[in-house]
């Protein structure tokens, strides 16, 4: 009989990992056990949220809206709320998550073992005690510490991503920076530093003379900066959000610019003056894309309200909610023909609607991956529409009838972002990991990958 006592726990455990069960009938008596605490929260929980989920989810990041840095904050929960029900493990969405129940599965990059998982659930089913006293609440190293250069240079995600309009710039969001690549070969042509945040939005202007890049640093401010790209420096720094920007576009004359925040707005700025014209609020969610129409006069927007709404740009009034999905929307965007918006999320769909000035209307419905729909967008000839799953698989669909035309190996790197060169003949996506790879736009197969390593968000 082991000396120390077994904690509740370890069964579950050890059959999970399928060893032979310990000789229970051997332990002079069950009762001790069943007083015995849970795993703890400082020796068993923290470590593994330590290594295999603050990369995502700290207060940088804050992938999911989840941080994980803080027990408290932890505690507190993600977008869908709290992700941990104490003493129900089978209804915490955590859980669920590591065990993938729930899709995209946790964590989206690396793995946790079988033990971790187990801990995990027996840590919840003893009720996820908080840490005792004088034992550290938090999970990172030294949080206070500021701006400390990582000993080890280290992936960070790409979540945005946009090709110039002569294909000859790819433009990646890292942690305080954005890349410029040669999209021919993935290699680095120049760093652009002094983003604040991590880099979530990204757009080229219709003459690739600037670039616009959203960020911000999450439940504090959104910031925007509209980079001119040969001058190599800043023409505006647009401050008007109050949390992180996901989305930008500029309209097809490249004289306004919409953005989309966390903050549940969307803002049209004009790109001369560098001012905000107006404020389009009305969304009851986190705003996470946003895209204008061709000839300029209208704009979608798809939030995690579960709703993508169209808004007239002169007026600044909502036009029309589109109302089908089940569960927040990441993406909307116009066919390149105006008359079509595909919008797509959670639920995994992808709905195509009909826009025109009577409004619009459902038109097509198809479900297009296993969990969530990170991005879509259209080709450059409106052909065909792409879509990129949280489950790292990129599909071609032909965008008359949504029949399926192609789908990729899965990526290694869950799917962050994703761009379509203007040419039709590539398709990049960014992953959670850091790795950018490049497919041909009429297969879907992979041509190359290139991995980015940048400054992290971790300290
Ligand atoms: C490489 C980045 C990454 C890592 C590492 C990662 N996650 Fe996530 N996590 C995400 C992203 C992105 C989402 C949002 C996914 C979505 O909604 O489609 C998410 C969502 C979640 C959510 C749901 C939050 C909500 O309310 O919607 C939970 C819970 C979660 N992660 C737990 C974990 C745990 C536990 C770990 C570590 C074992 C982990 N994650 C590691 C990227 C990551």
């Amino acid at each position: 009989m082991p000396a120390f006592p077994i904690p509740k726990w370890l069964p579950a455990l050890v059959a999970c990992i399928g060893a032979p069960l310990l000789p229970m009938a051997a332990s002079p008596g069950l009762g001790p056990l069943q007083s015995s605490p849970g795993p703890s929260f400082a020796r068993d929980i923290r470590p593994i949220l330590e290594q295999k989920c603050a990369g995502c989810h700290n207060v940088r990041i804050k992938a999911g809206g989840l941080v994980v840095e803080t027990y408290e904050a932890l505690i507190r929960g993600g977008r869908h709320g709290s992700a941990i029900v104490p003493r129900h493990s089978d209804q915490s969405r955590l859980a669920l998550m590591v065990e993938g129940k729930i899709e995209p599965r946790m964590p989206l990059q690396g793995e946790l073992t079988p033990d971790e998982i187990a801990v995990i659930r027996a840590w919840i089913d003893s009720g996820a005690a908080p840490p005792q006293e004088g034992e550290p609440t938090s999970t990172s190293v030294s949080p206070e510490i500021p701006d400390i250069e990582p000993r080890v240079p280290t992936a960070a995600p790409v979540v945005a991503l946009a090709i110039g309009p002569l294909g000859g710039l790819l433009a990646a969001g890292g942690f305080e920076q954005v890349l410029l690549l040669d999209p021919k070969d993935g290699r680095v042509k120049a760093t652009l530093p002094g983003a604040a945040g991590i880099v979530r939005a990204l757009a080229f202007s219709p003459d690739g003379s600037l670039l616009a890049m959203g960020g911000g640093n999450p439940a504090e401010s959104g910031e925007i900066k509209l980079w001119d790209v040969p001058g190599a420096k800043t023409r505006h720094a647009l401050q008007g959000h109050r949390d992180s920007v996901y989305s930008v576009a500029f309209s097809h004359d490249g004289r306004l610019l919409a953005s989309a925040s966390y903050d549940r707005l969307v803002k049209i700025w004009d790109v001369v003056a560098g001012k905000e014209l107006k404020t389009l609020k009305e969304h009851n969610g986190p705003v996470y894309s946003v895209a204008f129409s061709p000839d300029g006069k209208r704009v979608v927007s798809a939030s995690g309200d579960s709703t993508a709404k169209i808004w007239d740009v002169d007026s600044g009034e909502r036009v029309a909610t589109l109302s089908a999905a089940v569960g927040e929307l990441y993406a909307a965007v116009f066919r390149p023909s105006g008359d079509e918006i595909a919008a797509a999320g959670e639920d995994g769909s992808v709905r195509i609607w009909s826009s025109s000035a009577a409004g619009a209307e459902l038109r097509r419905t198809v479900r297009a991956h296993g969990g969530p729909v990170a991005r879509c967008a259209y080709s450059a000839d409106g052909k065909t529409l792409i879509s990129a799953g949280a489950d790292g698989i990129v599909k071609l669909w032909d965008s008359e009838t949504l029949a399926q035309l192609h789908a990729s190996e899965p990526q290694a790197d869950a799917v962050s972002s994703l761009a379509a060169s203007p040419d039709g003949r590539t398709i990049v996506v960014g992953g959670w990991g850091g790795a950018v790879t490049f497919l041909d736009a009429r297969t879907a197969r992979k041509l190359f990958a290139t991995r980015l390593v940048s400054k992290t968000a971790r300290r």
